[in-house]
């Protein structure tokens, strides 16, 4: 693997020993892929924030990091961690779990690392421009940078995004190279598809089939939102390893439907249909219960200030039924204007939780679980009803933000 003399220097320790250590997992990364190169990224997200998931073992390497003289060379944000520390106890989160959260968090600042703990940093000023080199983890973050940014990633793991920041480099392979960004399979999807769920849906379905090659969507209608896009990618992400996408006239790579397939034909060409759609909303509704109502989840990703908004428009005046607990997820950045907007102030005197730093996947679901006695989990996104049947291993309800709000309210179930 070609390297420049600066990078070489990297490697042979004359930047001291974090940015030594950093470069070996890079090349070793970039050879085994067969990266002719280096690339030097513009901006960083760790996918392993969550004490849960990085564990001791994690945690110290993190630190060994900071203590030898490691620090980002780029903008670097971190994911959702294990606990949203203002909600501990209502949460039931441990006391000793929360200490090793904050350690974490602390090892991670002392490197120069932002510590948002959001899975959506890309609406909080960490955004890649078209073309720019990154080197991210968190699946649906990766597929948004790529497809709606057109920033260049590969699906990052914690140790080497880490790497890449502290070096500013990472290898020019996968994503990075033109030729690997082309679509192959085309999608036919109605023009009225519309919201969170249909387009959570589409990606789950979609995802399945494509795995790791790139869809191709054709006639999404020109209004498609950014929240829409954000749902696609990160169910596409779920049910396949897909790290991109195009949406022809609307993502920066597909201008039209030629740019996106590369002047090739599609591989695979199908028609997203109502069956499809039936058959993937079966797939992701676990349960035929419908008076098993007491956890409900919408941010999945993390929402947007537009999302929290939305949900605080559906909760206004009424109340959240007693024995349910109601998470709406966003980033500490977006609560934060939440509450200047008066949204938060319309979710919490509805009884619902607006939650920052965490989501199910990342807390310590089994303990949270158990304490607080959920039978079930109820969300608007394909992604964590996946988890939540996977993952977290209890059954799901899966159907329209509305579906969700008027399950809390009446604790039914009628998607
Ligand atoms: Fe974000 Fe957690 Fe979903 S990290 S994408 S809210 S599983």
């Amino acid at each position: 693997m070609y390297l420049t003399d600066e990078e070489k220097q990297m490697l042979d320790g004359t930047e001291g020993y974090a940015v030594q250590k950093s470069m070996q997992i890079l090349v070793a990364l970039g050879e085994s892929f067969g990266a002719e190169n280096m690339v030097p990224v513009a901006s960083c997200h760790l996918p392993g924030a969550s004490y849960k998931l990085l564990g001791e073992a994690g945690l110290m390497f993190v630190k060994e990091m900071g203590e030898k003289g490691g620090r980002v060379r780029v903008f670097t944000t971190t994911n959702p961690t294990s606990c949203d520390n203002s909600m501990c106890r209502r949460l039931a989160i441990d006391k000793q779990f929360a200490q090793a959260q904050a350690e974490v968090t602390q090892a991670y600042q002392r490197l120069g690392i932002v510590t948002c703990g959001s899975c959506t940093p890309y609406l909080i000023g960490n955004a890649p421009r078209l073309g720019q080199h990154a080197a991210w983890g968190e699946s649906s973050a990766v597929v948004y940078v790529n497809a709606v940014l057109g920033g260049r990633t590969n699906r990052e793991g914690g140790p080497s995004a880490l790497a890449a920041a502290i070096t500013g480099r990472t290898p020019n392979c996968g994503m990075h190279l033109d030729e690997n960004r082309k679509g192959s399979i085309l999608v036919h999807v109605p023009e009225d598809l519309c919201g969170i769920e249909a387009f959570g849906t589409l990606g789950y379905a979609v995802g399945k089939i494509a795995q790791t090659a790139i869809p191709v969507f054709d006639g999404i209608r020109a209004s498609v939102s950014s929240d829409e896009l954000k749902s696609l990618g990160s169910a596409l992400a779920t049910s396949g390893a897909v790290a991109s996408f195009h949406v022809v006239g609307i993502t920066p790579e597909a201008p039209d439907l030629k740019c996106a397939l590369g002047g090739k034909k599609p591989e695979t060409e199908l028609h997203y249909d109502e069956l499809m759609r039936s058959e993937t909303i079966r797939h992701l509704t676990l349960t035929d219960r419908t008076d098993d109502i007491d956890w409900l989840y919408v941010g999945c990703p993390q929402c947007s200030l537009q999302e929290v908004r939305y949900v605080a428009e559906l909760l206004k005046g009424k109340k959240v039924a007693g024995g349910v607990d109601f998470w709406v997820c966003t980033s500490t950045p977006i609560k934060e204007l939440a509450i200047q907007m008066g949204y938060a102030q319309i979710i919490e005197e509805a009884g619902a939780l607006l939650v920052c730093q965490t989501c199910p996947a990342h807390a310590p679901h089994e303990s949270i679980c158990q304490a607080r006695h959920y039978q079930s989990l109820t969300t608007d996104s394909a992604k964590m009803a996946h988890y939540a049947a996977g993952e977290v291993g209890i059954p799901t309800h899966y159907g329209t933000t509305e579906a969700v709000v008027r399950a809390a309210i009446t604790k039914r179930w009628e998607a």
